[in-house]
């Protein structure tokens, strides 16, 4: 069986009997045709759900890492779910209180927070800022000598543990660029300079280990460490970073928000943790959410050899599988249910051989050029990341619901790429 596995795309897609896929009730081969692709089609019932499961499962400790995906409609949504936000620059920040969240309910990371960033949070009166060098606590303490209002900190730790993921996305080894280690001391020194300093006041330890990490295991090692570290301390808040992995392709499975929430707090209880328990998933509230439509513009058959088939988006709207070698499925929404009988390699239009979308993706044999063409499981790290490589705009992203479709980003035009050119 080579059909496309149905599991892997958002909650409310239906599928008709002659294979026609919708998502919040609108047929994608509609939307295709009304926004044009390349498109980020988000299930909005879906994001909802996630969220809502996210706080039902870590109460207030319950933060969305913004980085996988964020806009303003996003950032509201999540808001009204209630989540916290995780902002890591001050472009997110930015965009985050543009969308009228409340600066008490951002967490402000970084491993480099300028002047300028750590000015703006905190005038802004962000609800947590994150630690993590000593060149920070510095600059903290000059912008709130200057007069800013004096901000609620965590110490972000390095437990030393390895997440089993990819090394660009592992963080809680301890050669790592983010944080203050733990075997060394560095961390038990940053959190005893936070408790003594007059300009901060000190709720709590933070850590990270990894992205897409499946394994329970490896957060389990984690807390362990980042527990028995800070329990002696006494403080209100630990805060376990996100990095819950999904399942991207046939044959992956992942656990659910719930089943690692109930995890990671079951084993704190066990551990004695009287902390409240924060968590930062991203990519497990969005990753799903979504698919990418793309039009087939080119297919280049070499026999013996491969078929290459080529669209009009690639790297610049998905970098994931160049980065990071990332798999993806690839099916046609006008035959969702059809076997797959063709394997092909969908690359897109940038001047690179290495622009490719899916290595090893499957198709029916009927494909032509003019089909739309998606890619499902691209809600997180594909628009957030995108680009503008070789001038090609970056695409557009509808939110969809009970029928009803809305552009939340407009597709770029081309005078957009001129908005910064000083000529
Ligand atoms: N909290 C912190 C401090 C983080 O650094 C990250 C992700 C998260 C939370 C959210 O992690 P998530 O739940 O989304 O896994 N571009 C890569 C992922 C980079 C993740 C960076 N930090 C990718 O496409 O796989």
């Amino acid at each position: 069986m080579t059909a496309l596995p149905l599991r892997l795309l958002p909650d409310t897609t239906r599928v008709d009997v002659d294979g026609a896929v919708s998502v919040g009730g609108c047929r994608l081969d509609e939307l295709a045709g009304r926004f044009g692709t390349p498109l980020f089609v988000y299930d909005e019932a879906h994001l909802r759900a996630r969220a809502e499961e996210a706080v039902r499962a870590f109460g207030d400790g319950a933060v969305y890492a913004s980085k996988a995906f964020l806009c303003r409609a996003v950032a509201r949504l999540v808001h009204e779910a209630g989540m916290r936000i995780d902002v890591a620059t001050g472009g997110e920040l930015h965009v985050a209180l543009a969308a009228g969240v409340p600066a008490e309910r951002l967490v402000l990371h970084g491993n480099n927070k300028s002047d300028v960033e750590l000015t703006l949070a905190l005038r802004a009166g962000v609800g947590r800022i994150v630690i993590d060098n000593d060149t920070e606590f510095d600059r903290i303490e000059n912008i709130v000598a200057g007069g800013a209002a004096q901000p609620r900190v965590l110490v972000r730790i390095t437990p030393g543990v390895e997440a089993h993921t990819h090394e660009y996305i592992s963080t809680g080894q301890v050669d790592s660029k983010f944080g203050f280690t733990v075997a060394d001391g560095a961390a038990a020194r940053a959190v005893e300079r936070a408790r003594q300093s007059a300009v901060m006041e000190l709720v709590g330890v933070h850590a990270h280990i990894g992205s897409q990490v499946f394994r329970a295991d490896s957060f389990a090692a984690a807390l362990d460490v980042i527990a028995s570290f800070s329990e002696p301390f006494g403080l209100p808040e630990l805060s376990i970073g996100g990095g819950l992995g999904v399942a991207y392709v046939e044959g992956e499975s992942a656990p659910t928000i719930t089943e690692w929430a109930d995890a990671l707090v079951g084993r704190a209880k066990r551990l004695g943790v009287r902390s409240m328990i924060f968590a930062e998933p991203g990519r497990a509230i969005v990753a799903s959410a979504a698919v990418t439509l793309y039009t087939v513009g080119a297919i280049k058959h070499i026999p013996g050899v491969r078929t290459y088939v080529a669209v009009d988006g690639g790297m610049s709207d998905n970098p994931r599988p160049v980065l990071y070698g990332s798999g993806y499925e690839t099916f046609l929404p006008r035959a969702a249910t059809a076997e797959r009988d063709m394997t092909i390699r969908l690359v897109g239009k940038h001047c690179e051989s290495g622009d490719l979308l899916v290595r090893e993706g499957r198709v029916p044999g009927d494909l032509k050029v003019g089909d739309i063409i998606a890619t499902p499981v691209t809600g997180a790290y594909g628009h957030s990341m995108g680009s503008n490589y070789n001038k090609v705009l970056r695409p557009a992203v509808a939110f969809v619901e009970n029928g009803e479709a809305r552009l939340v980003v407009r597709r770029e035009t081309y005078d957009d790429l001129l908005t910064t050119d000083l000529g």
